[in-house]
């Protein structure tokens, strides 16, 4: 088949790669120039594991076209995807929905036969009804079908989620539409029954409740681990102990710092505005993004806790800043509250990331990125664990730090508690006894 994804940043991207990889033509359309031409010499403007490889397969066998001609692309495809941005909104919780809506103006120009449009972008619901709206006041309904399709990509795990879906979600009640787009997903769904045809309304409220449900997940595990630092029970055990009831389900159950990420705080602000706007509370949505708020303050005050409240010249070092591993991104991470707030208690911050450097922290004074493991840690006062790559599994802190007296604060629980009391470094954890 041949598609168009609208949109080469993180959904439309690694879509459009797998969707190239398994034998479609896929024409990756962006109207920013610079990525086009980056994307043309084979190199990402993003950082996801194992993309890299596909792309330059697909692209050398001609089943990737990366253009800034939306009317070429367009009028090349039978299925279009919308992947752009839906930011929130500033000083509001909705969605900011301007990208869509231009890339629909357009879209109204350059159709020239039966199309399938497909919303991937996560949009809120009726949508897809004001998109219909557009294009059938340019009489064009008839040779349209305008379809949601929400992604489940994780970043960081996205191919084997684009490979391996637990379900494929399509909003439609064109059966015309449903039977293209089925034997689009044949191949990757056919080996278990997880094409899931409904409403488009359906499909574009599946999404928001999905993540809103998942960032509950994560803060009740959160606030049941303050508990169990209050009563000395371990936090990983309570998780064991519910998650194995396979009504609950073990994933999203590790406690940590507040969630982040470019979908779970836009997502459950974005979903408490559809609400309101339909006169509903969602009362467990807005208390599960106050919840996650705080977080933040009171992993904050856990540090200054364990520093006695004397940071003035301390040195801190972050393993890891980003929002979770693999990942080079920075959104709504929760480093971005903790170093600025650490800094102006007159802390030196050094932090390391396998990501790269952080243009984020570059105003910072005595905000310093390090190169390598060993420079971070070198003389350090304190180690947070911040976010849990692979790098900062199996290190031998006492070799790094080369300090009598320094602390560990592992905010991902990845260490064991006991070990770290064997070699007599002081330990802290989240929902866990320290030592
Ligand atoms: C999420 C959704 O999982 C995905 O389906 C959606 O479409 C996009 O948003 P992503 O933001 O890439 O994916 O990351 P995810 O792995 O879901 O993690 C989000 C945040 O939750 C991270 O900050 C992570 O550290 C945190 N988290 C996750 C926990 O704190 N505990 C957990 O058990 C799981």
């Amino acid at each position: 088949m041949k598609l168009c994804m609208i949109g080469a940043g993180y959904v439309g991207l690694v879509s459009g790669v797998c969707f190239s990889d398994l034998g479609n033509t896929v024409y990756c359309v962006d109207k920013n120039k610079e990525k086009i031409d980056l994307l043309n010499a084979g190199h990402l403007p993003i950082y996801e594991p194992g993309l890299e490889e596909i792309l330059k397969k697909n692209f050398k066998q001609k089943r990737l076209i990366f253009t800034s001609d939306l009317k070429f692309a367009v009028q090349k495809a039978d299925i279009i995807f919308i992947c752009v941005g839906t930011p929130t909104k500033k000083n509001s919780n909705s969605a900011d929905l301007k990208y869509i809506f231009q890339v629909v103006n357009q879209l109204k120009k350059y159709i020239n036969k039966y199309k399938i449009i497909v919303t991937k972008s996560t949009v809120p619901v009726s949508t897809g009804d004001k998109i219909e709206n557009i294009l059938l006041k340019q009489k064009k309904r008839k040779i349209v079908d305008i379809v949601s399709n929400p992604e489940f990509l994780r970043e960081g795990e996205a191919i084997r989620d684009f490979i391996y879906p637990d379900r494929v979600v399509i909003g439609t009640d064109s059966i015309k539409a449903n039977k293209i787009l089925k034997s689009l997903y044949l191949p990757i769904v056919k080996k278990n029954n997880r094409y899931f045809n409904t409403s488009r309304r359906a499909a574009e409220l599946i999404k928001y409740a999905s993540n809103a449900f998942l960032a509950t997940k994560i803060s009740y595990i959160n606030e049941m681990a303050n508990l169990c630092e209050k009563v000395g029970v371990d936090i990983k055990d309570i998780s064991l102990g519910m998650g194995t009831d396979q009504r609950i389900g073990e994933r999203f159950l590790r406690a940590g710092p507040a969630y982040g990420g470019s979908c779970f705080p836009k997502d459950t602000r974005a979903l408490i505005d559809t609400a309101n706007l339909f006169k509903t509370n969602l009362s467990i949505v807005k208390t599960v993004i106050k919840s996650n708020e705080h977080r933040k303050l009171l992993l904050t005050n856990k540090v200054k806790k364990i520093l006695k409240n004397k940071l003035k010249n301390k040195v801190i070092t972050f393993l890891g800043v980003t929002f979770k591993p693999n990942t080079d991104d920075m959104r709504e991470a929760s480093s971005l509250f903790m170093i600025p707030k650490l800094n102006k208690l007159n802390a030196r911050i050094k932090y390391i990331d396998p990501s790269g450097k952080k243009k984020e922290f570059n105003n910072l004074k005595n905000v310093k990125f390090c190169k390598d493991i060993s420079s971070a840690c070198y003389k350090s006062d304190l180690i947070i664990i911040h976010t849990e790559w692979n790098e900062f599994k199996l290190l031998n802190f006492k070799n790094l730090v080369k300090k009598k007296d320094f602390v560990i604060f592992d905010m991902r629980n990845i260490y064991s508690p006991l070990k770290m009391k064997n070699l007599k470094i002081k330990y802290f954890a989240v929902g866990r006894q320290s030592n």
